[in-house]
């Protein structure tokens, strides 16, 4: 057992968790790969859950950032002005916002997806004076108590410890066998529901933690829809799908959607560097100055490495890239869901948020620790971990790639052929 280690579990709270699935001690990072303290290298299908869409230490960030660090560069300054503000603000339009046709004003909250999550209810509830929210099953959006309420995953809202209010749930696309929205709709116009006409709908297009549902662009348009027919806002949350994990820079663009309120953060910074932003269409900006507030609003670090991962959109050959990538997968989870029918396994997600849910009990977490030992780290999603998620970065090479899908079906090879030792 490692030094560093024992340290970490002696010391560290209980409450850790993903050093559980991978205990070891990392010392290294470059790209799409890690090594730990004896030097064994792991290829990373993980990407910081999301935070490392274009692998770990960036070159082309990395000298912007070392750059601007030994110039002295401002590190830290609320949300006071500086360069390296203006330069993110005026990059975001120019390269994503303009081209995309959105008009949006850029609110920092806190650093974290929870934070803008947070500012998005708060804001829903101010611009219309009303108090609930809908959410949907499945939804993930943060572990502080208002992203708690519009979270599903029971376990996580235990640990509120007080009773999560002025939330509804409603159920996700495919969550039944039904059309969902007929029943959303149907609380909405009926006085006798329950249900009031909330604030807000929040919603993920593809649920990460949730356990990789791809909601069909139908039914994100029709949320929209119905969201506009009854003055509701739509926030979607595009914490985990954003920054081109579903193959383009925003998961809703596809959907031809255009939310009222736009939660990002994760790879945002493209360094793994806390950064997130709250984009509010212009006419909902109605904060008093200082009405949301937060000490690490301007991280300037994270700023530069943002706007130097805006460079990555500069045209189309990125999400080209990544369309030809996520075929690639999808197929080798199609074909590993016919060869091993044993697993019961269902694929599932878009782009490069995709995953295999199988109906056997532990099978997705046996498949990552069988494949962690072999030197890939990958994790699972899904209120009883059943799917397996395949995150690697966005700009992996095609080599590494295919030695990840294969170091995959080595490891469900081995359990379905072995499933009484495993
Ligand atoms: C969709 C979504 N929203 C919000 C969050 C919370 O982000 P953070 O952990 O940075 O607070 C997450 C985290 O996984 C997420 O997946």
């Amino acid at each position: 057992m490692s030094k560093n280690l024992d340290i970490i579990n002696n010391h560290e709270s209980v409450v850790r968790s993903y050093i559980r699935n991978f205990p070891t001690v990392f010392t290294k990072a470059k790209d799409h790969k890690m090594w730990n303290e004896d030097g064994k290298e792991y290829l990373d299908f993980f990407s910081g859950a999301g935070a490392l869409n274009y692998g770990h230490n960036n070159d082309h960030m990395k000298q912007k950032l070392v750059d601007y660090i030994m110039s002295d560069g401002i590190t830290h300054s609320l949300d006071m002005a500086s360069t390296a503000k203006a330069e993110f603000l005026q990059k975001f339009y120019d390269v994503i916002l303009h081209p995309r046709n959105l008009d949006y004003k850029v609110m920092f909250p806190g650093p974290t997806g929870t934070n803008t999550v947070e500012s998005a209810l708060k804001l829903a509830r101010k611009v219309t004076g009303r108090t609930d929210i809908i959410s949907f099953t499945g939804g993930f959006h943060g572990m502080t108590i208002g992203a708690l309420s519009v979270t599903g995953n029971s376990m996580k809202r235990q640990g509120a410890g007080i009773p999560l209010q002025n939330t509804v749930t409603m159920a996700y696309d495919n969550y039944v066998d039904h059309d969902t929205l007929v029943y959303l709709e149907r609380f909405l116009e009926d006085k006798g529901s329950g249900v009031a006409i909330p604030a807000a709908m929040i919603v993920e297009t593809v649920q990460g933690e949730g356990g990789i549902n791809a909601a069909r662009f139908e039914w994100l348009k029709q949320i929209e829809e119905i969201c506009r027919r009854w003055g509701i806002l739509l926030i979607v949350d595009e914490v985990q799908a954003g920054i081109g994990r579903t193959g383009t820079f925003f998961s809703f663009e596809a959907a031809g959607i255009k939310p009222d309120i736009i939660c990002l953060s994760k790879s945002l910074s493209g360094y793994g560097l806390p950064l997130a932003v709250t984009l509010i269409k212009p006419e909902l900006d109605i904060w008093k100055p200082g009405e949301h507030n937060g000490t690490f609003r301007g991280n300037n670090h994270a700023f530069v490495t943002a706007t130097a991962a805006l460079d990555f959109w500069m045209d189309s050959s990125f999400e080209e890239e990544i369309h030809e990538k996520s075929e690639i997968i999808y197929s080798f989870l199609e074909d590993i869901v016919e060869k091993y029918p044993e697993i019961n396994g269902e694929v599932r997600g878009r782009g490069f948020m995709v995953g295999i849910a199988s109906e056997v009990e532990g099978f997705s977490s046996k498949v990552t620790a069988r494949c962690f030992e072999l030197g890939l780290i990958m994790e699972t999603a899904g209120p009883n971990d059943e799917v397996f998620k395949l995150f690697p970065a966005l700009n992996i090479p095609k080599e590494d790639l295919q030695r990840g899908l294969e170091i995959i079906e080595e490891s469900v090879k081995g359990l379905v052929k072995d499933p009484v030792t495993n």
